[in-house]
């Protein structure tokens, strides 16, 4: 089975740099589709309490029979909960339904500042604490630009996971985030598949005899990023993890980072108002 290389976080933590997304697929869709991925060998895997499969993932997990220690598992703080208190209700809801005792690592969703103000401060001093409660192993954040990781108090988030693709880059905020000693996680990692089409992509994948989305996997793998591509198809499953057999050239990696054309798909943090 092919061995997925981990990445050293600021506090020492380990995380797999390649694992598998949930964003849009059902609970009930959600148990198949991460026993798939545990069968294939991932063993990282990428929630929010606001996807609403938690318990669909949880049941995944506990049937798989792998060691607690051997997953990793992130899961999301929502906009509306992050007062206090409220935050602390949504990690013990979370942890509920994960059917876990704790998870690896603990993500403010989005700064929400539009909606929210500067509640998100408070969402991440209550974070410190529930990793010091041992609730959650690491902390970080998603959606966050410079100027709103300027405002955070105490510890450092250990990553910053964000929408990044071929044909949105992030070049700026990766340079603040590695500046920063924080990790880059690429979220829509393939563009949400609005990527997989490119020309040039497409030439690269013909070139090693890979698919599209193995090429971009492989990218953001070699540039450095945590990667979270998400598929409820078997065969996309098992294809998607299947990217430590080839090695893009610095001629693929020059003619991808061409591809950057600021083709942002979800909302831009700063004026989000959800
Ligand atoms: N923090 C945030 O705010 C945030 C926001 C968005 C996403 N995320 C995270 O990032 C993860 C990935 O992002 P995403 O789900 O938006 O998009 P994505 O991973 O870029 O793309 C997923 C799409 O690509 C298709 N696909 C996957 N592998 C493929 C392959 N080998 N060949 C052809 N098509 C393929 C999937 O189809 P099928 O499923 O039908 O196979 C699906 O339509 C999410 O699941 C979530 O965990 C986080």
């Amino acid at each position: 089975m092919n061995s997925i290389p981990e990445v050293t976080l600021s506090d020492g933590k380990k995380i797999p740099q390649l694992g598998f997304g949930v964003w849009q697929v059902e609970d009930e869709q959600a148990t198949p589709a991460v026993a798939k991925a545990l069968e294939t060998g991932y063993r990282h895997i990428d929630t929010a309490a606001i996807y609403g499969n938690e318990a669909g993932v949880g049941r995944a997990l506990k049937s798989s029979g792998i060691a607690r220690d051997e997953l990793f598992v992130t899961t999301k703080l929502w906009n509306d909960m992050h007062h206090k208190a409220d935050a602390r209700k949504a990690i013990e809801t979370s942890l509920e339904k994960l059917g876990l005792d704790h998870v690896d690592l603990y993500l403010i969703h989005w700064p929400s500042t539009v909606k929210h103000g500067d509640a998100y401060i408070e969402a991440w001093n209550a974070m410190q604490e529930f990793k010091a409660e041992g609730l959650v192993t690491s902390i970080g954040v998603s959606n966050f630009h410079e100027m709103h990781l300027d405002r955070l108090e105490g510890e450092s988030p250990v990553i910053d996971q964000v929408e990044l693709h071929p044909t949105f880059q992030q070049t700026e905020l990766r340079r603040v985030l590695d500046d920063r000693d924080i990790r880059t996680e690429a979220w829509s990692p393939l563009g949400q598949s609005k990527d997989l089409g490119n020309d040039t992509i497409a030439k690269i994948a013909e070139k090693h005899v890979r698919t599209p989305a193995q090429v971009i996997i492989r990218w953001h793998l070699q540039l450095g990023n945590v990667v979270i591509p998400k598929s409820v198809t078997p065969e996309r499953i098992e294809q998607n993890f299947d990217v430590l057999g080839f090695e893009l050239d610095q001629a693929d990696m020059e003619a991808i980072a061409k591809l950057d054309e600021g083709n942002r798909l979800g909302a831009n943090p700063e004026d989000a108002d959800f």
